[in-house]
């Protein structure tokens, strides 16, 4: 058992998968972090160096073929898929890079949606979804469709409904990849603020240092190995 300021620890985790041929495609080989409470980490890499596997383990999605893999000291290696689900929906929040909003669904739908197995009343979900879009700028919007939304506009209801659920841990997978520089540089501001004024944990995953530069700490990561692990270096030449 971990502290408790533990949020990710990961230990030795390989992933495997089957090939359509026969035999196994090793992805990821002896994988070992721990990223504490309030870290702003950028998990970097080559397209294809294992980087989505690695999210997709530490959100739950996935698990490892081998190693362990604890979430605030619990073992998240052999749950069951509707045990990973209520995990997921307790620590974390999702940020894709495609937004993955509802299109037939209203803003504010859209960041209540986390809050559907909370067993809450549902005026206090719409009270707390309230809460959310004026945290990102946007409770005049609530009533819009995602479509009617710019990009980042579309990310920032995305973040809203993260933080809906009220998670641990952000987890963002290539969150500014769909957004021009201007915008995807707000969003990185944003979240930003929320790691140092709200202490929210978040992990990031981009394959461009200039992203990844807004973290404090980089994991970088390539054929599946981590070739480093510490503050963010001066010169991209160095990893
Ligand atoms: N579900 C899967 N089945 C088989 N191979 C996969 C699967 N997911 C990823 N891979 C392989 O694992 C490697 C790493 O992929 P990925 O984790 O998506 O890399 P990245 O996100 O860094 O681009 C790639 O060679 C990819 O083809
Ligand atoms: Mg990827």
């Amino acid at each position: 058992m971990k502290s408790k300021e533990t949020v990710i620890s990961m230990s030795k985790i390989c992933k495997s998968f089957p090939m359509e041929m026969g035999g196994q495609q090793q992805v990821l080989f002896d994988v070992s972090f721990d990223i504490n409470v309030g870290e702003f980490v950028a998990i970097m890499g080559p397209s294809g160096s294992g980087k989505s596997t690695c999210m997709n383990i530490i959100g739950a999605l996935d698990t490892a073929t081998s190693g362990r893999y604890e979430l605030y000291g619990r073992d998240v290696t052999n749950l069951t898929p509707d045990e990973l689900a209520l995990v997921r929906n307790e620590y974390i929040g999702f940020v894709f890079q495609q937004f993955n909003l509802l299109a037939k669904r209203s803003v504010l739908d859209n960041v209540m949606l986390p809050l559907m197995y909370r067993g809450l009343p549902y005026s206090e979900r719409v009270r707390r979804a309230r809460e959310m879009l004026v945290r990102v700028g946007l409770e005049k919007f609530e009533s819009y469709l995602p479509n009617q939304l710019s990009g980042g506009m579309k990310q920032r209801v995305a973040i809203a409904r993260a933080l809906a659920g009220n998670p641990k841990l952000i987890l963002a997978d290539e969150p500014t990849g769909a957004l021009d520089s201007k915008m995807g540089n707000e969003i990185l501001k944003f979240f930003k603020q929320l790691n140092k004024e709200m202490g929210i944990t978040i992990v990031m995953i981009t394959h461009e240092f200039d992203i990844a530069k807004y973290a404090d700490r980089l994991i970088h990561i390539r054929d599946g190995r981590i070739n480093y692990d510490g503050k963010i270096p001066r010169d991209e030449r160095k990893l």
